[in-house]
């Protein structure tokens, strides 16, 4: 990962200078940068005249300055007009801009921030442009050497003043920026890999670094404690499920939020198999667990004084000779039985045990989960489901998300999409009836079935974890979606 800093004078070595310009405003910006050669102000505003330099969104104009700036590069990269700026769109525009110093093989760079006139801190200016130059400058690059070659800048320094605001801000971007580099990672490493082992070990190493507290319910436990839906799903796969869980404490009190994730490492469909196409991404299937492991080590760097508690349903949902089948009805860990109608179904069911196991331990929930293909459906990818029992708590969140400029949007979940999930045979049923029908609202109607009065949250990232293409600040692949909305929301 690229190192970000702050930096009160010029450094000794750079390769390109970043100014940020407004639309219609390119050449007034530039001279307020200071100290620039006249003979450069000039250049401006030739480009300005032709019009090839216009500070509009989306775009990045190198200039070569060899003889005049110490940089042999200048980068001028547009944000669009005033009215429309805020922080988002700094860090889509470093996001976007990084992508044009890698081309030129900058090493080096000292980034300038545009300048709001107060109306927006430094603090907030200088964490947006930092997350969005080490977000875009993100590739899965472990087996393409292409990729790795591209990675050239080393180094992203802010020439601006050191307070303790700039500081605090940059360790937030820094901390931030990183959980989601790790959520990217996890989702992206093939499912031969990441396996529900594997992450095991992954939570257990942060549990060791951090003195964190760990429960692993392994085969023997699940059966031990009735958590028969992770059992039913993981009982296809050659890899044995768990339920791992680590409980990050600083406060005496017992008031406790969980943060409970899908890990599903790799989603075939079961005996109910997805066409090949539908597979594709299904590695990424466990979204939901690397983002609230990723949040917790986060939330530990950043000294958060929250008590924490994470909880990863880890199973493969394959369809081996066990494999459960549709029909079966499964009884929970909460005495809930289950109708078992589709074996692809199969992310609410694990959820249902580390829930119930959840809803015990804590005075609030949040849950993540890739649970629906219907959340693409209503929200396209660009936009995370959200669900719950508590309006206040929803606002909050959907504030958080705004905040950092990741998109949420509530669902309803009402009595008549309650009917849809009743099962004929059992309490519930794991798709909702008819088939077509609100597929994210009832997979959450399934879910409340497993909290108690706690406050909870939904998060359906299905859409918003996987980019089936590339997004302003993510390639294709995994994006580490809503984990800086968590963040966020637990700095509020
Ligand atoms: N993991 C999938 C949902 C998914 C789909 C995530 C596309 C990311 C991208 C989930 O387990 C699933 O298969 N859901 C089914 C539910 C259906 C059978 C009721 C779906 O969405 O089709
Ligand atoms: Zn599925
Ligand atoms: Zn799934």
């Amino acid at each position: 990962m690229i190192s970000i800093k702050l930096i009160g004078k010029e450094e000794k070595k750079v390769d390109a200078f970043v100014a940020f310009v407004f639309e219609n405003e390119v050449e007034q910006n530039v001279k307020d940068l200071a100290h620039l050669p006249d003979a450069l102000l000039k250049e401006v505003s030739r480009l300005v005249k032709q019009k090839q330099l216009q500070g509009k969104e989306k775009e990045v104009m190198p200039l070569s300055t060899i003889g005049l700036l110490k940089a042999p590069f200048i980068f001028f990269v547009g944000l669009g007009k005033r009215e429309d700026f805020y922080e988002h769109t700094l860090r889509k525009a470093s996001a976007h801009a990084i992508k044009t110093l890698q081309a030129h093989k900058c090493v080096h760079v000292v980034s300038t921030l545009p300048n709001l006139h107060g109306e927006l801190g430094l603090d907030e200016l200088l964490q947006a442009a930092a997350e969005g130059y080490v977000l875009g400058e993100y590739a899965y690059d472990l087996y393409k050497k292409e990729l790795r070659e591209k990675r050239t800048i080393k180094t992203i320094s802010f020439l601006t003043q050191q307070t303790l605001a700039t500081a605090n801000a940059l360790k937030r971007a820094r901390i931030g920026t990183e959980a989601v580099c790790y959520v990217r990672d996890l989702v992206n490493m093939p499912a031969e890999f990441a396996t529900p082992a594997y992450l095991e070990k992954e939570a257990r190493a942060l549990a060791k670094k951090h003195k964190l507290k760990i429960r692993v319910y392994g085969k023997k436990e699940l059966v031990k404690n009735k958590m028969n839906g992770i059992l039913a799903v993981g009982q296809g796969s050659r890899h044995e499920p768990r339920l791992v869980v680590l409980e990050y404490t600083p406060l005496k009190k017992k008031e406790s939020l969980a943060l409970v994730g899908k890990g599903i490492t790799f989603d075939a469909g079961g005996l109910g198999i997805k066409p090949a196409e539908y597979m594709e991404d299904m590695k990424g299937d466990m979204a939901g667990a690397a983002t609230v492991l990723a949040t917790l080590k986060a939330a530990i760097e950043l000294g958060i004084k929250k008590n924490i508690k994470v909880y990863l349903g880890l199973a493969e949902n394959m369809l081996g000779a066990a494999a459960y089948k549709p029909g079966d009805i499964i009884t929970m860990s909460n005495g809930t039985t289950v109708e078992v109608l589709h074996t692809d179904a199969e992310g609410r069911v694990v959820l249902g045990d580390a829930l119930a196991l959840a809803a015990k331990e804590n005075t609030a929930i949040f849950d993540f989960a890739t649970l629906t293909g219907a959340a693409i459906v209503a929200l396209g990818h660009d936009m995370t489901a959200v669900m719950g029992n508590d309006a206040d708590l929803v606002e909050d969140v959907l504030v958080a998300s705004r905040r950092v400029g990741e998109e949420a949007w509530e669902l309803p979940m009402r009595d008549h999409h309650r009917e849809q999930v009743k099962s004929d045979v059992a309490d519930i049923r794991n798709i909702g009836k008819p088939r077509m029908g609100p597929g994210t609202i009832t997979a959450g109607c399934f879910l409340e079935h497993f909290v108690d009065k706690q406050p909870w949250v939904h998060f359906d990232i299905a859409g918003t974890g996987l980019a089936n293409a590339k997004t302003d600040l993510s390639p294709r692949g995994g994006t580490g979606a809503i984990v800086r909305t968590v963040l966020e929301y637990l700095l509020m």
